[in-house]
């Protein structure tokens, strides 16, 4: 028995006792009905001659398209969008949660990414979200204060507006819009009316939380009702007048300790006051002559989009016909494979050493293609790569162009929708739940159906592995695409597919964007699909062995192409309220 074989075999007694089902996120959103996507002829692309934020917030993305017409880069709008969707979009836009920003600098003839992930507090150990039988026990790091980690979005922003910035505005300056909606308040409506209701009594489980988002008798605040958020806008002021000390030290730093800790968490002082986010390098490839900028660790999303665009570079994908069951099987099989690798080898890179050079090498995409069969769907336990051993839309994803070619692709998260739902006493900061995304034990699944092991256990100050991708395509050094999406796992297959659909399949972004998705993540063993896709295509990707589940649960891709013919924005038609906003 070679190495290999044996970590094969153990691999799979492992996952013989592994729950292969989505997890309540899913089943949430899809109780909310199923995206049908629209014919071509009713898609169109918003049009912009200088500037555009695509987010899925309208009074955010035009907060941010404001500063664009008063002469901010494309980080500073990032940056005042993100602030303003902690306000307007509290299901994931956020400070009280995490993210991650991948920026072309045309000025500066740079592409960085900014890591602002959430990180385990001090106190966390290995075994925190196991049960007294030594199970996980999802309740611990999915619904109490233990899931929380220390938020990063404060610091990030702020670090991106520092070295990325244009210098011609302040922090406070991007600050005051969102300070001004949560001080005066705005009308719910679209997304954000849609599923407040829905979640209501899992916020209202915490007092401080259900004073916010509750009419006078107690009930949810509905479409229409005004959303007053007074403790939120006194911790942004805090933060305009004190950069991230406002947040990470002093008065709300405490809140936040008190208010996490009194609902069984385990922060300190300290943990909010070491909390550091991190410039890190891109993950780079190319496709077909465009250049790739993603994310890196510890976000698997780079990693694994890397790889499956390198085994669909040895298909004729053209030739295939986008839609068709011949172009979505080496899809399904080029997503099978790579994330079967993001479940074996990724992790925090401060605490694992993934194999990456290897899982996004040219050479390796072609070892794994060639395992395609074209005729037959591969069993999911021979998916797992041959590298030696060494490696709901609860999220937001915002992409923002400017006119002198800088773009930001940012996708940020609490994870679930609402996060844990505990808003700090005083503080008006929804937290997150982001520690879910560890593997409780070797093996064992996230609300997300994603498997993991050891790379991917809990640890003091580490990173939950992600799956947000971020993502912008160059041509010659230039942004083409500025793409995203949440989704959970969902992420990186939608980021694929609207690729693939602009550069193989030449579709215009809006109806790239529209087309409809399929995913697999290799466990579970099945193809989760949206309507859309014709009986006759289903049939035929039956017939070659794939298990077809619906309905998937919603992605929203907001993207922008730049085109000869101006900015092109896609707020994707999935959501309510997704918004092109440009000048
Ligand atoms: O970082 C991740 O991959 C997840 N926490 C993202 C969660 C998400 O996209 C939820 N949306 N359905």
């Amino acid at each position: 028995m070679t190495p290999f074989t044996f970590l094969r075999c153990t691999l799979v007694a492992t996952l013989v006792w592994i729950a292969t089902s989505c997890g309540s996120v899913q089943a949430q959103e899809q109780r909310r009905g199923v995206y049908v996507s629209p014919t071509s002829d009713t898609i169109h692309p918003a049009v912009a001659k200088h500037g555009m934020v695509v987010a899925q917030e309208r009074i955010a993305a035009k907060v941010g398209a404001d500063v664009l017409a008063r002469g901010g880069n494309a980080v500073d709008a990032a940056v005042a969008t993100g602030f303003a969707m902690a306000v307007t979009y509290p299901r994931a836009g956020n400070i009280g949660g995490g993210g991650f920003m991948v920026i072309h600098s045309a000025d500066r003839h740079e592409d960085i990414t900014i890591d602002y992930r959430e990180t385990a507090p001090a106190a966390t150990t290995r075994d925190m979200f196991l049960g007294a039988d030594g199970k996980p026990d999802i309740a611990k790091s999915r619904d109490s204060a233990l899931g929380i980690g220390i938020p990063g979005t404060v610091a990030g922003l702020a670090l991106a507006l520092e070295k990325y910035g244009s210098g011609k505005f302040t922090l406070s300056d991007l600050l005051q819009p969102a300070i001004a909606l949560a001080r005066d308040g705005f009308v719910l409506t679209d997304d954000g009316a849609d599923t407040l209701p829905d979640w209501h009594r899992r916020l209202a489980r915490w007092p401080a939380t259900k004073k916010i988002f509750s009419r006078d008798d107690g009930t949810s605040l509905r479409d229409g009702d005004k959303l007053v958020q007074t403790d939120l806008a006194t911790t942004l002021t805090a933060i305009a007048a004190q950069g991230p000390r406002g947040f990470y030290q002093g008065p709300v730093a405490e809140r936040l300790v008190d208010g996490i800790n009194s609902a069984g968490g385990i922060f300190t002082l300290d943990d909010l006051k070491t909390y550091q986010p991190v410039i890190r390098a891109p993950v780079r490839g190319s496709y077909r002559g465009y250049d790739i900028v993603s994310m890196p660790l510890p976000s698997s999303g780079g990693i694994v989009l890397m790889e499956t665009l390198n085994i669909l570079e040895g298909f004729p994908m053209p030739e295939l016909r986008q839609g068709t069951a011949p172009s979505l099987h080496v899809m399904i099989e080029a997503m099978k494979r790579a994330y079967a690798d993001r479940a074996r080898y990724l992790g925090d890179p401060a605490f694992v050493n993934a194999p990456i050079a290897i899982l996004i090498a040219k050479d390796y995409g072609a070892k794994q293609r060639a395992s395609i069969d074209l005729d037959r769907a591969t069993p999911w336990t021979d998916a797992l790569s041959a590298v030696p051993p060494r490696e709901g839309s609860n999220t937001t994803h915002y992409s923002v162009v400017d006119a002198a070619g800088n773009a930001v692709s940012n996708t940020y998260t609490l994870n679930f929708s609402y996060g844990v739902g505990l808003v700090a006493e005083g503080t008006g900061v929804l937290l997150n739940n982001e520690l879910d995304d560890f593997t409780a034990a070797p093996g064992a699944s996230n609300a997300y159906g994603l498997v993991g092991f050891e790379a991917n256990l809990p640890g003091p100050g580490k990173r939950p592995l992600s799956s947000m991708s971020p993502t912008i395509v160059l041509k010659d050094g230039r942004p083409v695409l500025v793409t995203g999406s949440p989704g959970g796992s969902r992420i990186i297959s939608t980021v694929l597919q609207v690729i693939v659909d602009v550069l193989d399949y030449r579709m215009d972004v809006a109806s790239a964007v529209a087309a409809p998705r399929l995913h697999h993540q290799w466990l579970p063993d099945e193809v989760r699909i949206e309507r859309g896709f014709s009986d006759a295509t289903l049939a035929a990707l039956r017939a070659m062995g794939h298990r077809i589940v619906e309905p998937m649960g919603q992605t929203s891709a907001n993207s922008i192409a730049v085109t000869p013919d101006g900015l092109l924005g896609a707020p994707d038609p999935r959501t309510r309220g997704a918004e092109a906003s440009g000048y």
